[in-house]
């Protein structure tokens, strides 16, 4: 029981379509498993509750909101929503990321929607949750925010918007790190590796048109550990340790969870 009285929001606690785990599911049923009493926000409010459905089955506390985190008074009454309920909101988990599915490319092809598109969903969606949260844990002087980037912030990777959104949320929070430590908010970022989910694989798999598990091979292939990727619990378990007091000494980190990916770059 880590987070034993503790109060989370997971945005993005639903998943994509396909086959397995989403990171934001893995951490929300995490989180509930460790005591947590879990608000899974999402835009899709069927994915949500069936995160939530999962959670209640378990014996855990879990309640859903709808919310798109591209509009900010969503994004705040979620919060509101937390507090009304619970009356305090200890962590905030940002896992909402849109890749290939937001139309990303390279750079001589990138349209001025597509930057937008992935910029706001990833970014700024994760700076107007923090705009809203910090006021509540700044009153209660406390409060843990885990934000979730990807190795392809530090790695070579082809696209420009989702490198550029997830450089920036590093540099987001590191920023709001020292600038709430004062209020005894910790503020971490986990960099995930290539992982097997159903974002990241079938949505590739579907956008391609290319059988799932070439995807899943061609993935595989790229992780130094044991030559396989990682899957949601790795995530959802460092997400744990960040969120919990047994990180209390720790903030505006770079975690990466990625299988030893980030070593090749020296
Ligand atoms: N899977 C990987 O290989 C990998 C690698 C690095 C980083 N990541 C990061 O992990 C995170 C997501 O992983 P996941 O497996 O949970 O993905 P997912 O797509 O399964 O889950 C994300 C959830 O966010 C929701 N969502 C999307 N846009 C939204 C919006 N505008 N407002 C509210 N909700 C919205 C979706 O409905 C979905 O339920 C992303 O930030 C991604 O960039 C994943």
């Amino acid at each position: 029981m880590r987070l034993e009285g503790k109060t989370a929001i997971i945005m993005g606690a639903g998943q994509s379509p396909g086959q397995g785990m989403g990171n934001g599911r893995a951490t929300a049923l995490l989180f509930a498993r460790e005591g947590a009493r879990v608000l899974c926000v999402d835009r899709d409010p069927g994915s949500a509750a069936e995160t939530a459905e999962l959670i209640a089955a378990e014996g855990g506390e879990a309640a859903t909101f709808e919310a798109d985190v591209t509009r900010e008074a969503e994004v705040a009454a979620s919060v509101n929503e937390c507090t009304r309920r619970w009356g305090r909101l200890d962590i905030l988990h940002n896992n909402v990321g849109i890749s290939v599915a937001g139309g990303d490319a390279e750079v001589t092809e990138i349209t001025e929607e597509a930057f937008d598109r992935v910029m706001t969903v990833n970014l700024r969606g994760t700076v107007m949750a923090c705009k809203h949260a910090i006021p509540v844990m700044r009153e209660q002087r406390s409060g843990a925010i885990v934000n979730i980037s990807s190795i392809a912030a530090i790695e070579c990777y082809p696209w420009v918007a989702y490198k550029a959104s997830k450089m920036g949320m590093v540099a987001f929070t590191r920023q709001i790190a020292i600038q709430n430590a004062e209020y005894g908010i910790r503020a971490n970022v986990i960099l995930p590796g290539v992982m097997d989910t159903p974002m990241a694989v079938d949505t590739r798999a579907r956008a391609w048109n290319l059988p799932r598990e070439e995807v899943a091979a061609e993935r595989d292939a790229r992780v130094p550990l044991g030559g396989k990727m990682g899957t949601a619990w790795d995530v959802a378990y460092a997400a744990l340790y960040l969120a919990s007091d047994e990180a209390r000494f720790v903030t505006g980190v770079e975690l990466p969870v990625d299988g030893g990916t980030g070593c090749r770059i020296g």
